[in-house]
């Protein structure tokens, strides 16, 4: 129904907001005093084509029933409810609705969004890079936001304008459905790394014709649920929140990050999208955020619906607002419900015109009614070396006994290699999450060239060499009775040596896909088993989502290469580890359990724990946070202060010997954590409060030295204030985070 007052009620239009030379807050002024209650409660809401409802299968929801939005309804959306904003549009749907947005009053452009989480993945044939935890394995800040960089140029060729990236979520319990999409589980590198594909998505000046407003995203403690039950209650207090998961948004927040996201999940029995301590009074006051803030997928109804914290939709859009939520996605019924609540008195239109300035200053910011399509080809040569570059330090060298890796080139000549496994010959297992395969609906439509599979990667970079490359599946990664390990082992009979290539699939990963087995499904391990009893050299690769509880692979395989999802190049980046023509430099962002039981199992673990292990499994990670070999090593030594006595607010700086000692020049990540010896609140054994990535040549040695402000070795106390504590800290420097690889140096922080 349409509710707006006629044209001629209306005053003449002040068109001077449409003036670019005028500052984006004056321009807003202008518009918002002339907007009328419908246009504002428009403005509010974004839109999506492709409808998607929840499937409920006794109760449970169980993923998604998708239906396409008719024309009229797209159309009434932009004409006669002012929409101002759609998301997953492409193609020339997006020309369409913005020219429809040009015959409205106010002439106000869509903001198009779209998950481009990891390249431009739902645009097939785009530039498709590794997953947010595949890339965060390369603790390259450089790479990461040049990553972002190309992600925007290929979005806004497409007339996008935002992307709902980076995940800031903390990754710390690996039975969640949605760690593939995450920087790991420590709240310095994500905090980091987020703030690098900010600075790549948004450019340094948001009015370039290739710059994409960033998300951050899900704000906050998202993926902290208990039990890692997606969207489900996380037991925290505020000062916990504080302490662990604000980190990463402030450094967001302060790299200009033009929006924020509040996730499904709820907060000791309150929904982040109605919290408004967490919302208003944190994000947008106490830490400064001046962009807007948009829920995730219809969170407005599912506080009626889900959370039951409201009584009905008018009741959930006015908590929704009164939080400090902008924007909201996909909860079409709450633009009747603003222009109810404040036709009846029951909502302040100030609320509204609170959320539409911010709106309104964020599309002038970006110049989006100036914009035009960046002029860029999508996957061009540069954007594919970059790609190629970061994948290139992605992956992580988990085990290589006895230097089984790289294998002989100048001996390759008719060597054998056989490759086996349900992820050796997979794009879509080895894209993951968030491509155009999965969003905005599952399908499977063949991805686009250029990719190479890990098959076909091994095959090109082994034909190099003159090596021979046989494949065979042998098993499926699902259903254990789907296997073929009888054919498998005859296959391997010939061969010199063996690729297995295991992992997990989409359908194990994502929302709704949380894991209480996090071993490797289907009939892999039998076929490992298989495999192993050959007696050939036994490589296992795996392309998975999330760390596995794999002991018997690192027991038993004599090389253990993790890929994660990595992307386009993954295959040509595993034939090039594999004959040593790229030395894999790769850290572990997040920790493997030896068993799922073993969860959380993130290094930096409070002290107090009795016995600090299970009865029945070990004390460490399987594999642990920092963690990954090379070709070469690197030794450290002579680590030192510039002094050991430092005045609050003062910065430590400290220098150590890295020398590489091995035959092969290559790059090397080092790490810095510290210990809060003795504190008002109980703080982790270690904390990484800086690293740097550094490239040694072969037998030389570095002295890195690294600066970090004191200000960083602050504690959230007893009454949730960021505060440093005088006393004696502990500096450890080295390769990973293990107690028994870091060199140590005690230091004082004065009073
Ligand atoms: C999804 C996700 C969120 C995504 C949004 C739009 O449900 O939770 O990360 O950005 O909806 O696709």
């Amino acid at each position: 129904m349409n509710h707006d007052p006629k044209d001629s009620d209306l005053m003449p239009l002040d068109l001077s907001y449409l003036d670019a030379s005028k500052a984006p807050k004056e321009r807003t002024a202008i518009l918002l005093r002339q907007m009328t209650l419908e246009e504002k409660a428009g403005q509010l809401m974004q839109i999506t084509c492709m409808k998607a409802d929840p499937r409920f299968e006794d109760g449970k929801a169980t993923g998604w029933i998708y239906s396409r939005m008719s024309d009229e309804e797209r159309h009434a959306w932009v004409i006669s409810r002012h929409g101002g904003s759609f998301l997953h549009v492409l193609g020339e749907e997006i020309d369409l609705i913005q020219s429809l947005s040009q015959q409205t009053r106010l002439k106000i452009p869509v903001l198009f969004g779209i998950d481009a989480i990891h390249g431009h993945a739902l645009h097939n044939g785009a530039t498709i890079f590794p997953s947010q935890l595949a890339m965060s394995c390369s603790w390259d800040l450089e790479g990461v936001r040049e990553a972002g960089r190309v992600t925007a140029k290929e979005v806004s060729a497409d007339g996008i304008h935002w992307t709902f990236s980076p995940v800031l979520c903390i990754a710390r319990d690996t039975r969640w459905g949605r760690v593939n999409e995450t920087f790991g589980e420590d709240p310095y590198l994500i905090g980091e790394l987020g703030s690098a594909i900010i600075k790549g998505y948004q450019n340094d000046n948001l009015m370039g014709e290739d710059s994409l407003l960033a998300c951050a995203k899900h704000y906050i403690a998202y993926g902290e649920s208990t039990g890692g039950r997606d969207s489900y209650d996380s037991q925290l207090s505020l000062r916990k929140v504080r302490e662990v998961f604000l980190e990463p948004f402030e450094k967001a927040v302060r790299a200009g990050c033009a929006t924020v996201m509040t996730g499904y999940q709820s907060i000791d029995g309150t929904p982040v999208t109605a919290n408004e301590t967490l919302v208003r009074k944190i994000l947008k006051e106490e830490l400064g955020f001046e962009g807007f803030v948009v829920t995730d997928w219809n969170n407005a109804e599912s506080l009626v619906t889900q959370q039951r914290v409201a009584a009905d939709l008018l009741e959930a859009t006015a908590m929704t607002l009164r939080a400090g939520n902008d924007m909201f996605m996909n909860t079409p019924g709450s633009y009747e419900a603003l222009i109810e609540l404040v036709r009846t008195g029951k909502l302040d239109e100030a609320y509204l015109d609170e959320a539409v300035a911010r709106i309104l200053l964020t599309k002038f910011r970006l110049g989006l009614f100036e914009k035009t399509k960046a002029k860029v080809e999508v996957a061009n040569e540069a954007h594919l070396q970059a790609n190629l570059e970061l994948t290139r330090k992605s992956f992580v060298l988990l085990e290589n006994k006895n230097g089984l890796l790289p294998l002989d080139k100048s001996g390759a000549k008719g060597l054998k290699i056989a490759v086996l496994g349900p992820n050796a010959d997979d794009v879509k297992a080895q894209y993951g999450d968030w491509t155009f395969f999965s969003h905005p609906f599952p399908k499977d439509e063949p991805a686009k060239r250029p990719y190479y599979t890990m098959l076909e990667g091994i095959r090109e970079v082994g034909s190099r060499f003159g090596a021979t490359v046989s494949y065979y599946k042998g098993c499926d990664i699902m259903n254990s009775e789907d296997q073929q390990i009888q054919e498998a082992v005859e296959l391997v009979k010939t061969a010199d040596v063996i690729v297995a290539v295991v992992g997990d699939c989409l359908d194990q990963n994502g929302e709704f896909k949380d894991r209480a087995n996090l071993d490797l499904s289907g009939a892999q391990q039998p076929l490992l088993e298989a495999l192993r009893g050959c007696g050939k050299p036994l490589i296992v690769v795996l392309v998975n989502g999330k760390p596995l509880s794999i002991p018997w692979v690192k027991a038993q395989a004599d090389a253990v290469i993790e890929t994660f999802n990595s992307g386009m190049f993954g295959g040509l980046v595993l034939g090039e580890i594999l004959f040593g023509e790229t030395v894999p430099s790769g850290k572990l962002s997040i920790s493997f359990p030896y068993h799922s039981g073993q969860c959380p199992v993130y290094y930096n673990q409070l002290p107090g724990w009795h016995g600090s292990k299970y009865m029945d499994q070990p004390m460490e990670a399987l594999y642990p946070f920092g963690y990954g070999l090379s070709y070469t090593h690197f030794e450290y030594s002579q680590l030192r202060l510039s002094k050991d006595q430092y005045a609050i607010g003062e910065t430590l700086e400290l220098e150590v010997d890295v020398k590489n000692a091995g035959k092969l020049d290559s790059e090397e990540i080092v790490q810095v954590y510290i210990q809060d010896l003795v504190s008002s609140v109980m703080t982790p054994y270690k904390q990484l409060k800086a690293f740097k990535r550094v490239f040694i040549r072969a037998g030389e040695s570095c002295a890195v030295t690294i600066s970090i402000p004191t200000t960083e070795f602050y504690v959230i106390n007893g009454e949730g204030k960021k505060v440093v504590e005088p006393g004696a800290f502990l500096l450890m420097v080295g390769p990973d985070s293990r107690d028994q690889v870091l060199l140590k140096h005690q230091f004082e922080i004065l009073k």
